[in-house]
C-alpha cells in the first residue's frame, strides 16, 4: 500500500486545490457552459495538475493523454478517467427506467458488468451511476435515468448496479468505480421543471429518498454526487446536514464526494453565496471533494483559506479520499490500468453483449393492453408497419455515451429478420418524429400511402413516440402527450378497423388514453437501445414473453402530476378506486387513479390469485408471518408473474402510506400450472424512518396485499403487539 501521506505532505496548496477539480475532457460541440470554458484544452496549466477528466474516453486517446500529463507531473500522480455509462457503454442496453420494469436486480447487475467491461478497456475508471432519484413526476426529462417511485425495488437496483460496476475489486480489469447521484431529492423539482427547487420533509426524504443512496453506500459505491437542485433552501452541494450529518456520521460514509457539473459556480446564481470564493468555502465546508468542471476550488487558492473558515487539514482530507481512490483503482502501479485498444475491438459490440441487450429488451417492454389476441403475431400474418419509429435507428437516449445510432437494429429489421411478412410505409424520409408540418385534412408526409398499405394487411404494427432530446437531462415536459400528427395518424387508421397494435418509444410515463382507446394492444418499449428491434420483435412474436411491470405511474393527464402509488390516505379519501365522490380528495374531472398502475404490465396469458392465507393473525416483534398465496395460470401460454407484496401500516406516529412494496417474486407457469408463493414477514418489514428517534416498528394493525399490481385489493389483516 503506498503511503499517501507522505504524497500529501510534498503537495503544495495549488497543487491539492488542482487534484479536487476536473476538467471536461471536451464539451460535445466545444461550446461555453454556464459562459465559462472548462476543456482542459483551454485550462492548459490547470490541465497539468487537475485531478481528473469527465467525459474523455477511448483506449488510445486516455493512454495518450495520461502519458503526457505524467510527464510533466512531479509528483506522478495519474489522471482518473470518469464519465456516465449509465446503461452501457458502446453496447447500449435500455434506459433504466426500463431496465427497472424487468423487476430483475440481476439483469441489472449484468448489464452494469458489461458496461463496465466495455467502459474500462476504453480508459475509463468512474463511471456516475446509478441514479438513485425517487421520482413521480414524468414532466422531469430525467425519468428515464431513474429506476422509479418504489424506494424499496429502487434500492434493489442501486445495491444491483454497484455489484455490476465495481465487482468485489475495483482495481480488477473490466470494473468501474461507481458514482451515486444525485445526492438528494432532485426527482422531487417542482413542476417536474429540471433544475428547481426541491421542499421535502424529513419524514418523505428518509422513507422515500434516502434509502437507495443508503443502499448504494451499504453496497460500497466509491463516490457520492450532490444534486444540482437547492433541498428545502440550502443547495446540495453546500448542505452540511446531507454530507455530514447523514453522509458521514450516520452512514459512515468514507468515500469521494463530487459536486454536479458547474454546481459550485451555480452557487452564486442559487442566491447561497455571493462570489466564487465563498462558494467555494460553502462547498468544501459541507464535504465536496471534487469540484467538477467550474473552477472555483483551484481559482481561489490562498483566498480559500485565509479567513480560517477552511482549514487545510478539511483539504487534506478530500485530497486523501482522492489519492486513495486513485490507488484502490490501481493507477499508482499502471496508470492506463486495462485500457487496451485491441480488447476494445473484442468486446465492444460483441456477439455476448448485442445479446445481454436483446435479452434486456424483452423483459423491459410492458405490455400494456392486449385484446382480441392482437398479440402475439404470427409469421403467417400481413403486418403492416407503420409511424414515425417504424424504421427509425433514434432508439438511444441522450445518455447513450459511446453508443450509436447507425448500430441500433430498428423495428423494421427486427420484424423482416425475425420472419415476419411486413409491410412498410416508413413516413417522410427527413421524419424528425414530430413533425410540426401543418396537417391539412388529410395527413402529409407519405401517410397516405402508409394506409393504403394496412388496407391489405392483418394488422398493424404503428410505431409511435417522442424523440430522446425530448427526455432526458434538460428535457422538461409540460404536456406529455405524443405529438399531434402522431394522434391524427392513429385515427385514420382507426377508421380502417383493422387490429391496430401501438409501439411506444418515449423516455417517459406519456399520456397513452387516447393511444390505448384506439389500439388493440399497447406496448411500451421505452428507449431500448442496440438491440431494440430485435428485442421488440422477440416479444411480438412471444420468442420472449412479455413480462415487464411499471415501475413508475402513467397518469391519465398531465394534471395528476405528482403521481405515485405509495401516497399517504388523507383525511377524506375516495371511498372506491375510481370514486369521485364529491368532499373528498379528487378532481371533478378525472380520476385519481393512474391510467396504468406501479407494478402493472400483461404477459400473453392471465392469472388468478387465491385470497391470502397467513400463518397467523397477530405477532410480537421477535414473530414471524407467513403470507401465502396460490398462483395459477389460467391461459394458454406460459407466463412469467411477479407477484407483489405491499403492506400498509394502518396508524402510527406519523400517516402512513396506503400501500409500501416489501417484497415481490417472478414466477413461470405453464398453462393451467399454479404455485403456492409464500411471503415471510417480519417486524423489520413494518419499520420504517421516524425523524428524530431512527427506524421503529410500532405495534397495531396492518394490512398485507398480494397481487399483480399494486391497485390488488387482495388483502388481509394482522395485528403486531408489544411483546
Ligand atoms: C450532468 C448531470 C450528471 C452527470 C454530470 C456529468 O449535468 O447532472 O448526472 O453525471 O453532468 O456528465
Amino acid at each position: 500500500m503506498r503511503n499517501i501521506h507522505a504524497i500529501l505532505e510534498q503537495m503544495s496548496l495549488s497543487e491539492k486545490l488542482a487534484q479536487m477539480t476536473q476538467l471536461w475532457g471536451e464539451f460535445p460541440d466545444g461550446s461555453p457552459l454556464m459562459g465559462l470554458h472548462y476543456d482542459f484544452h483551454s485550462n492548459r496549466q490547470l490541465a497539468e495538475s487537475a485531478g481528473s477528466i469527465l467525459g474523455f474516453s477511448g483506449a488510445q486517446r486516455t493512454m495518450e493523454v495520461q502519458r503526457e500529463y505524467l510527464a510533466c507531473s512531479d509528483k506522478k500522480i495519474p489522471l482518473m478517467f470518469m464519465t456516465d455509462v449509465i446503461h452501457g457503454y458502446r453496447t447500449i442496453f435500455p434506459s433504466p427506467l426500463a431496465l427497472s420494469c424487468s423487476w430483475s436486480p440481476e439483469l441489472v447487475e449484468e448489464t452494469a458488468a458489461v458496461a463496465a467491461k466495455e467502459a474500462s478497456v476504453s480508459g475509463l475508471h468512474v463511471t456516475f451511476s446509478p441514479m438513485a432519484d425517487l421520482v413521480r413526476d414524468s414532466r422531469w426529462g430525467r425519468v428515464i435515468e431513474s429506476t422509479g417511485e418504489d424506494p424499496f425495488l429502487n434500492s434493489l437496483y442501486t445495491a444491483a448496479f454497484v455489484r455490476g460496476y465495481q465487482g468485489n475489486d475495483i482495481s480488477e480489469s473490466d470494473r468501474l468505480a461507481c458514482c451515486v447521484k444525485h445526492f438528494v431529492g432532485y426527482g422531487a423539482a417542482e413542476g417536474g421543471r429540471d433544475y428547481n427547487t426541491t421542499q421535502i420533509s424529513e419524514y418523505q426524504l428518509r422513507n422515500f429518498y434516502l434509502p437507495p443512496f443508503q443502499s448504494a453506500v451499504n453496497a460500497g459505491c466509491k463516490m457520492v454526487m450532490a444534486g444540482f437542485n437547492s433541498l428545502n433552501g440550502i443547495p446540495c452541494t453546500a448542505n452540511q446536514w446531507l454530507f455530514q450529518d447523514i453522509l458521514r456520521n450516520e452512514w459512515h460514509y468514507n468515500g469521494l464526494v463530487i459536486t454536479d457539473c458547474t454546481a459550485v459556480y451555480e452557487l452564486v446564481p442559487h442566491g447561497y453565496s455571493i462570489d466564487n470564493t465563498e462558494a467555494a468555502r460553502s462547498s468544501i465546508k459541507a464535504g465536496m471533494d471534487i469540484e467538477m468542471v467550474s473552477t472555483t476550488f483551484y481559482d481561489a487558492k490562498e483566498e480559500l483559506i485565509r479567513d480560517g473558515s477552511i482549514s487545510m487539514e478539511l483539504i487534506d482530507q478530500a485530497v486523501e479520499r482522492i489519492l486513495n481512490l486513485k490507488e484502490e483503482l490501481g493507477l499508482f502501479d499502471n496508470p492506463y490500468k486495462n485500457a487496451d485498444p485491441e480488447l476494445e475491438k473484442k468486446y465492444h459490440l460483441c456477439k455476448e453483449h448485442r445479446e445481454a441487450a436483446r435479452r434486456a429488451v424483452s423483459q423491459s417492454v410492458v405490455l400494456l393492453k392486449n385484446e382480441q389476441e392482437s398479440l402475439p403475431l404470427k409469421t403467417s400474418e400481413r403486418i403492416a408497419l407503420i409511424g414515425p419509429y417504424s424504421d427509425n435507428n433514434r432508439l438511444l437516449d441522450i445518455w447513450k455515451c459511446e453508443g450509436k445510432e447507425e448500430e441500433c437494429n430498428t423495428l423494421l429489421k427486427g420484424m423482416r429478420d425475425g420472419g415476419i411478412d411486413v409491410l412498410v410505409s416508413p413516413p417522410c424520409t427527413n421524419c424528425n418524429l414530430t413533425c410540426q408540418a401543418e396537417v391539412p385534412d388529410s395527413l402529409n408526409c407519405e401517410y397516405e400511402a402508409a394506409i393504403a398499405t394496412a388496407g391489405s394487411c392483418d394488422k398493424i404494427v404503428l410505431a409511435l413516440g417522442e424523440p430522446p432530446e425530448w427526455s432526458g437531462e434538460s428535457g422538461s415536459r409540460a404536456y406529455i402527450t405524443l405529438p399531434d400528427i402522431q394522434l391524427r395518424l392513429l385515427d385514420e387508421l382507426h377508421k380502417l378497423n383493422k387490429p391496430i397494435i401501438t409501439v411506444i418509444f418515449s423516455g417517459r410515463p406519456l399520456e397513452l388514453e387516447q393511444a390505448a382507446q384506439k389500439s388493440q394492444a399497447l406496448l411500451q418499449v421505452w428507449f431500448p437501445g442496440t438491440e431494440g428491434g430485435n428485442g421488440i420483435t422477440d416479444v411480438l412474436l412471444a420468442k420472449s414473453l412479455p413480462q415487464g411491470r411499471l415501475t413508475m405511474s402513467f397518469p391519465r393527464t398531465v394534471g395528476q402530476l405528482p403521481l405515485y402509488y405509495n401516497t399517504l390516505p388523507t383525511g377524506r379519501p375516495q371511498q372506491t378506486p375510481e370514486g369521485c365522490e364529491r368532499f373528498r380528495t379528487g378532481y371533478i374531472d378525472t380520476p385519481n387513479t393512474p391510467l396504468y398502475p406501479f407494478g402493472y404490465g400483461l404477459t400473453y396469458t392471465t392469472f388468478q390469485y387465491s385470497d391470502i392465507t397467513l400463518s397467523r393473525h397477530s405477532l410480537n416483534m421477535s414473530d414471524v408471518i407467513h403470507a401465502s398465496v396460490t398462483v395459477i395460470n389460467t391461459g394458454k401460454y406460459s407466463g412469467c408473474e411477479t407477484v407483489q407484496m405491499y403492506i400498509r401500516d394502518i396508524a402510527g406516529s406519523y400517516c402512513r402510506p396506503v400501500k409500501m412494496l416489501k417484497s415481490f417474486r417472478k414466477i413461470d407457469l405453464q398453462p393451467q400450472e399454479s404455485a403456492l408463493v409464500s411471503f415471510t414477514i417480519t417486524s423489520d418489514d413494518l419499520a420504517y424512518e421516524i425523524p428524530g428517534k431512527g427506524l421503529l416498528t410500532e405495534p397495531g394493525e396492518f394490512h398485507v396485499f398480494i397481487g399483480p399490481d399494486s391497485s390488488t385489493q387482495n388483502m388481509a389483516a394482522f395485528i403486531l403487539t408489544v411483546d
